[in-house]
C-alpha cells in the first residue's frame, strides 16, 4: 500500500469525505515543512520505539483552532505529568500551527494531529534518559469533513473484554501516543462485527469507546461515565457544560450495559465528529431512530464553537 492509497477500512467515527488535496499536504517536522511523502522521523524516535509522546486532535474554523486553550491545557498538563519538555510555550505551538496551516492554504474544515515525543534516543532501549536530543514535534493537518453518512447511519458498538485501566497503571486521561489498550479494544470490536469498541471500567461499568467518549439519554436526561477511567475529552466537557447551561439534566455516574442497551439515545463525542449517533450496541438497536436530545446538543455545540471562534478573534 502506498502512502496515498485510498482509505478502504470500514466505518469509523473518524470517516472523512475523500479530499484529493490531502495527497500533497505539507507536514511540520521540528520546524521544517515537508511533503507528506518526505516527512519522516527517526527509527530511534521515542514515539516510534515506545509510544512515548503526547498528542492533540484539533479543528480549524475560519483560521482559528476551536477551544485552543482547552487543548493546550490538556497537552501541557500531560507533557508535564510525564516530564516531557515541550521546548516551547503555547504561543510557540500556536505559531507552529499557524505556519503549517498557512503553508497548506488551510482555513476551515481542517483536522490537525499535533504530536510531541521525547525525541531521538541514543540507543534502542526504554530509559527516558536515552532521549537526549530534545523532543520531536510533528503537525499533520488534513482537509477534513466528517462523512455525512455517520449522522444518518450511526455507529455500531460492541462491548469488549478489554477494559480501561486504573489510573495507577497507565492513566487513561493521558492522550499518549501509545494507544495499544484502545487498539486492542477496537480489534475486538471489529472481530465482533462492530465499528467501534464500548469499553467498561475495572468495575464493569460502561466507560468510553476506544476513540471517543460515550453518552446515553434516558427519559430526557443525559448520562456519561464519571470520567475516572477515560480520556477527558474536550468535547465531552463542552457537552457537560452545555447541558448544565441549557437546562438539560446531565449526570456523570456509574451505569452498566443494562441501562445502555435500553437508552432512548446514545452518542459519542470527539473533536473530529462532534457528536456521532450510536445505532446499535451488541446488536441491540438504540432508541427508535429519533434523536432529539443529541440533535439539540449538536446545535448548542455548533453555536459554542462559533462563539469561541468569535471570542478568540476579538481577543
Ligand atoms: C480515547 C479517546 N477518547 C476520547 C477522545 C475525544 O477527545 P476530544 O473530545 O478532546 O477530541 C479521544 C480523542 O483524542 C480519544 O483518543
Amino acid at each position: 500500500m502506498t502512502l496515498n492509497a485510498p482509505d478502504t477500512t470500514g466505518p469509523s467515527t473518524h470517516d472523512a469525505e475523500d479530499d484529493a488535496r490531502n495527497r500533497d499536504i505539507l507536514i511540520y517536522v521540528n520546524g521544517a515543512l515537508k511533503h507528506r511523502d518526505a516527512a519522516m522521523v527517526s527509527v530511534y524516535d521515542s514515539g516510534f520505539m515506545l509510544g512515548d509522546g503526547m498528542w492533540e486532535g484539533m479543528r480549524l474554523y475560519d483560521g482559528i483552532w476551536a477551544f485552543f486553550d482547552d487543548h493546550m491545557d490538556r497537552f501541557f498538563d500531560s507533557c508535564h505529568a510525564v516530564s516531557l519538555d515541550v521546548g516551547m510555550d503555547r504561543q510557540g505551538i500556536a505559531e507552529a500551527l499557524r505556519m503549517t496551516a498557512e503553508a497548506n492554504g488551510m482555513t476551515t474544515d481542517v483536522h490537525c494531529r499535533l504530536m510531541l515525543t521525547r525525541g531521538i534516543k541514543s540507543k534502542p532501549f526504554q530509559h527516558p534518559g536515552l532521549s537526549r536530543q530534545g523532543p520531536t514535534l510533528v503537525i499533520i493537518m488534513e482537509h477534513s469533513k466528517p462523512a455525512d453518512r455517520l449522522q444518518s447511519a450511526g455507529i455500531r458498538l460492541a462491548s469488549v473484554p478489554q477494559v480501561r485501566g486504573l489510573p495507577h497503571s497507565q492513566d487513561a486521561k493521558f492522550n499518549s501516543h501509545s494507544k495499544l489498550n484502545c487498539v486492542i479494544a477496537c480489534l475486538q470490536a471489529e472481530q465482533a462485527g462492530a465499528d467501534e469498541a464500548l469499553m467498561l471500567d475495572p468495575h464493569g461499568f460502561v466507560n468510553t469507546t476506544n476513540a471517543c467518549n460515550f453518552f446515553i439519554v434516558r427519559k430526557g436526561a443525559v448520562w456519561t461515565s464519571t470520567g475516572d477511567y477515560c480520556m477527558n475529552g474536550v468535547t465531552r466537557q463542552k457537552v457537560i457544560d452545555l447541558c448544565r447551561a441549557n437546562g438539560i439534566a446531565i449526570f456523570e455516574k456509574n451505569f452498566s450495559l443494562y441501562e445502555a442497551y435500553s437508552a432512548d439515545e446514545a452518542f459519542l463525542t470527539g473533536t473530529f465528529g462532534a457528536q456521532t449517533p450510536v445505532a446499535t450496541i451488541d446488536g441491540r438497536a438504540i432508541g427508535e431512530g429519533a434523536r432529539p436530545v443529541m440533535a439539540r446538543i449538536r446545535d448548542l455545540y455548533k453555536a459554542a464553537i462559533a462563539d469561541d471562534i468569535t471570542a478568540q478573534k476579538t481577543r
